[in-house]
């Protein structure tokens, strides 16, 4: 093959593309295991405030979300929400709304919309004619539960929400069960008559990786790590960390069936191309609503 390459004078060309290409390929398996490497010992060495501190941090470097129109809805989130949201003016939540991207497109339908993130964006990206707070999830819990009128999202929220808005996978950084409980409770305390949205991330069992060795090794020294801080990290946490991302965990649907239940809320289950749930207080819609959608 080369040598073919060679004959029609391409032989440098040709070989000067392959060194290129091993070298960012390696140069991509090398950084993925860094990126474990790293994911691993901070998993093991931080509480869980200082894990959403690091998440916030890494999405402050990327711009993926933003508002400023240069973004907007993929087409199943089109979709999605043209079927389970109420018609415009609603009033919509949209807690982890990034830099607004699903809050611009939303205005732009006519709806009415706020929302919040730990991350903030500067003015000129984020949607106009919108109510933008810094804060995350947990502030937002305590916010509610306590009615804190003191805190800015304790104020967003005393007004009811026609609908609440988990978009994008914003819940699959959520990595306590606890938690993403309490999100919900607290979603339909704020839209008490409307639906919950919710897309996350979700991986077959088979694509569970296997941990290597020297994986297994370090672990084991960052949990050695973690005891000298007196923490015990959870083994049985299925995370993923990326500097763009953070940390993240992959949810199942079934745990959303329990929430469900829990709210006293039909769920209406979708998996392609994103899994996603509706908890209901929406029109019931022709697909099937019932835990067989994820076998
Ligand atoms: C993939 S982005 C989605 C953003 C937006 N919903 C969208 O669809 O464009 C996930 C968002 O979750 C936010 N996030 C991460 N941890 C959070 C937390 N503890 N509380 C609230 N938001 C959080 C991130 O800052 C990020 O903006």
């Amino acid at each position: 093959m080369f040598e073919a390459r060679g004959e029609n004078g391409l032989g440098g060309a040709y070989a000067a593309l392959r060194l290129y290409a091993a070298a960012r390929n390696t140069g991509r398996r090398l950084g993925q295991r860094l990126d474990t490497a790293i994911g691993d010992l901070l998993f093991a060495v931080t509480t869980a405030g200082e894990k959403d501190l690091i998440t916030a941090a890494c999405y402050s470097t990327t711009s993926h979300t933003r508002g400023d129109g240069r973004q907007t809805l993929f087409d199943w989130e089109q979709k999605w929400y043209a079927r389970r949201l109420p018609p415009p003016p609603a009033r919509i939540l949209v807690p982890g709304a990034g830099w607004g991207r699903e809050m611009a497109a939303l205005r732009a339908q006519g709806y009415t919309v706020c929302g919040f993130d730990p991350v903030e964006s500067s003015a000129d990206l984020r949607p106009k004619e919108t109510q933008f707070v810094r804060g995350d999830f947990r502030e937002w819990v305590d916010a509610v539960a306590g009615s804190d009128m003191s805190s800015p999202l304790g104020r967003l929220c005393e007004t009811p929400f026609d609908a609440v808005i988990l978009g994008w996978s914003s819940l699959s950084h959520v990595l306590s069960g606890d938690l993403r409980l309490q999100i919900f409770e607290t979603a339909a305390a704020c839209a008490p008559d409307g639906p919950i949205l919710a897309s996350f991330w979700c991986r077959p069992d088979e694509q569970i990786p296997v941990r290597s060795q020297s994986r297994q090794r370090l672990i084991q020294l960052a949990d050695r790590l973690a005891h000298l801080r007196g923490l015990s990290p959870d083994p049985t946490t299925d995370f993923v960390f990326s500097p763009t991302h953070g940390f993240g965990v992959y949810l199942t649907l079934e745990e959303f069936e329990g929430i469900a239940a829990r709210l006293g809320r039909e769920v209406y289950m979708e998996t392609e191309p994103v899994p996603r749930v509706t908890l209901g207080r929406c029109a019931p819609v022709a697909e099937s609503h019932t835990s067989k959608e994820i076998e």
